[in-house]
């Protein structure tokens, strides 16, 4: 295996198809929680230096940008995805800790935040210092919360009013983080979102069973 990952630029572009069937056939396997991204965005995102993508030889096998929101107020880091072979070898890890850095270069006062029900990015997001919030505590944008509609599950965020879903919201403030986090920082931190997901889930599971029951009813 020879992986870079990098900065990707205009000369990445070609990859932009190749990234969206990786997310649209990751969001088909998984029945949820990946929105929907055009290649033409995703090229634009290249051209503006937001981009990290991870090659092997000249296949694309993960990628991640960056999105800004309310007056660069807050960041988001989205659309994480890497080839389902090459998963669980630590490349989504780099990816999102370049893309970390790349953020706090170009938005250094910035609220960095993620929504995701995956436990693999939880576990990225806390070592690097995010901690979970509710959604009040992440953007209002709308055209954010918007790209969560291509979602299965975006009738749960509907009938909640945008106050929670079955992703969980997790933000790095920049004035409140230690830069250097020492191993017992991290797993303290990881503990700690642990015990906030077991609260969480008796909640998470009135909502889904309270979703069958629509389904049913329907
Ligand atoms: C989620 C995804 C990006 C993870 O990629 P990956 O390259 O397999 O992840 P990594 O190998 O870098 O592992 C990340 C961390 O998760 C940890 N991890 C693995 N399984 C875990 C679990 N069940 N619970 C908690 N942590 C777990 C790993 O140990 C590693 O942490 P460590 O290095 O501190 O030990 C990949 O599975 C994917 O593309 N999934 C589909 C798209 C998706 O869900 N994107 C996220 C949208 S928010």
């Amino acid at each position: 295996m020879s992986i870079i990952i990098s900065v990707a630029d205009a000369r990445h572009k070609i990859h932009a198809v190749a990234i969206c069937q990786l997310m649209e056939d990751s969001a088909k396997i998984r029945g949820t929680g990946i929105a929907k991204r055009e290649p033409a965005y995703i090229e634009k995102k290249m051209d503006e230096g937001k981009c990290i993508i991870a090659l092997d030889k000249s296949e694309v096998i993960g990628f991640c940008y960056i999105e800004s929101w309310e007056g660069q107020r807050y960041v988001a880091n989205s659309g994480l995805i890497v080839h389902p072979d090459f998963r669980g070898t630590g490349i989504a890890k780099k990816i999102k800790e370049q893309i970390f850095i790349l953020s706090k270069k170009l938005y250094p006062n910035a609220s960095i935040f993620g929504i995701t029900t995956s436990l693999q990015v939880m576990k990225i997001n806390s070592d690097l210092g995010y901690k979970p919030v509710t959604f009040s505590e992440l953007t209002q944008d709308a055209i954010f919360w918007k790209g969560c509609e291509t979602c299965a599950n975006f009738d749960i965020l509907q009938r909640t009013n945008r106050k929670m879903c079955l992703c969980t919201g997790m933000l790095y403030k920049p004035s409140e983080v230690q830069e250097k986090k020492t191993k017992e920082d991290k797993l303290k931190a990881w503990n700690q979102l642990l015990h906030f997901l077991k609260i969480r889930t008796a909640i998470k599971a009135t909502i889904i069973q309270r979703k069958t029951l629509n389904h049913e009813e329907q």
